[in-house]
């Protein structure tokens, strides 16, 4: 596709969990199984799932923090000059991101300084700029990050990320740490940056209600795999794998996060993958055909997903 910016493969990334007294690894921890995305330029992908399901594991391999066990990465579209490639990414919790000894004009241009030694004259115009950019007052930038307030360290960790100027921006849950009011201005802060840069943003987050409003197209993960993916109103409104019904249906009030969702949402371990479909022993739809691994297949052109009885679940309203 001609608009793709970044592809995902058939990925597979495992940590080694146990180790007996050769130091042989005797225990995997299965994080990403044959995982499959692309992202397209200027778009907004959510990604959605419960905890534990490698939504990070991923964010930190497109960051190249990782690197996939099996599978391809292709990230040749985007320019591998800039500092970090092309991409950048803004965590949940920015103070720990933060270099609490630095003045935060020091920590948003740390990016370019690290690439190009460029000197202090430079990096403080540079940090004035991003600060207006993103709404933080200039004259505090000789401040250390604990001098501000969670929604502002946001900001400086938004605004250190753009300094690298990227192309795509990995928000690993950017507001789940933050009080609603707060979470709606930096959200939308997000969309006007957006805008005006015509970046590409792949947010991760817990809230249904964040993912709607503010993607275009949503990815589901269950177990390492999108086992849904398409456009945002498809996907959350007319959901064809049981578990994003699941999802859905576990999410009553559209504030609730997925992460403190019902019991029946529990994943099962990811040490011993199940066989055939993953999502099998809590699918109300299971049958013997079920048994065999599903793969990500097209349903429309913008709507895909891993579950062979797809239409018919659709057909029947999923009742
Ligand atoms: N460095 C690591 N070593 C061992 N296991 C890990 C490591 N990092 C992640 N895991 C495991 O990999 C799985 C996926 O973790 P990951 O952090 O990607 O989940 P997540 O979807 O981001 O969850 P959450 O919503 O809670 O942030 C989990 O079982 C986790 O315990
Ligand atoms: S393949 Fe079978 S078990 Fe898996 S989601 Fe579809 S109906 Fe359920
Ligand atoms: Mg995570």
């Amino acid at each position: 596709m001609s608009d793709c910016l970044l592809e995902l493969t058939n990925v597979h990334l495992a940590f080694p969990s146990r180790r007996n007294w050769l130091g042989k690894v005797t225990e995997y921890v299965h994080a990403l199984n044959g995982l499959d995305l692309t992202v397209r330029r200027g778009e907004t992908l959510g990604i959605v799932g419960e905890s534990g399901c490698g939504k990070s594991t991923l964010a930190k391999l497109l960051m190249g923090m990782l690197t996939p066990g099996t599978g391809q990465l292709d990230r040749s579209r985007l320019p591998a000059d800039r500092p970090g490639g092309g991409m950048q990414m803004v965590f949940q919790d920015p103070l720990s991101s933060l270099d609490p000894r630095l003045p935060v004009w020091r920590i948003i241009t740390e990016p370019v300084w690290i690439a190009s030694r460029s000197s202090e004259k430079v990096r403080r115009a540079l940090a004035e700029k991003l600060a207006q950019q993103v709404g933080v007052r200039p004259e505090y930038l000789d401040r250390p990050p604990h001098a501000f307030s969670g929604g502002q360290r946001q900001r400086i960790a938004i605004a250190r990320a753009l300094s690298a100027q990227p192309d795509i921006m990995v928000l690993d849950e950017p507001t789940s740490a933050l009080d609603i009011s707060v979470q709606a201005q930096i959200l939308n802060l997000l969309v006007t940056l957006q805008r005006q840069q015509n970046l590409t943003y792949i947010l991760i987050s817990h809230n249904v209600s964040v993912v709607r409003h503010m993607s275009d197209r949503v990815a589901v993960m269950y177990l390492g795999q999108v086992v849904e993916m398409g456009e945002t109103q498809s996907v959350l409104e007319a959901p064809a794998h049981p578990y994003t019904r699941l999802l859905m249906e576990s999410v009553p009030r559209l504030d609730t996060p997925l992460g403190e969702a019902p019991q029946n949402t529990e994943l099962p371990g990811n040490r011993h993958l199940p066989a055939g479909c993953y999502f099998r022993e809590r699918c109300p739809w299971a049958e013997s055909g079920c048994a065999v691994p599903q793969p990500l297949r097209r349903l429309t052109d913008n709507h895909a997903t891993r579950c062979w009885k797809a239409e018919k679940i659709i057909a029947m309203g999923g009742k």
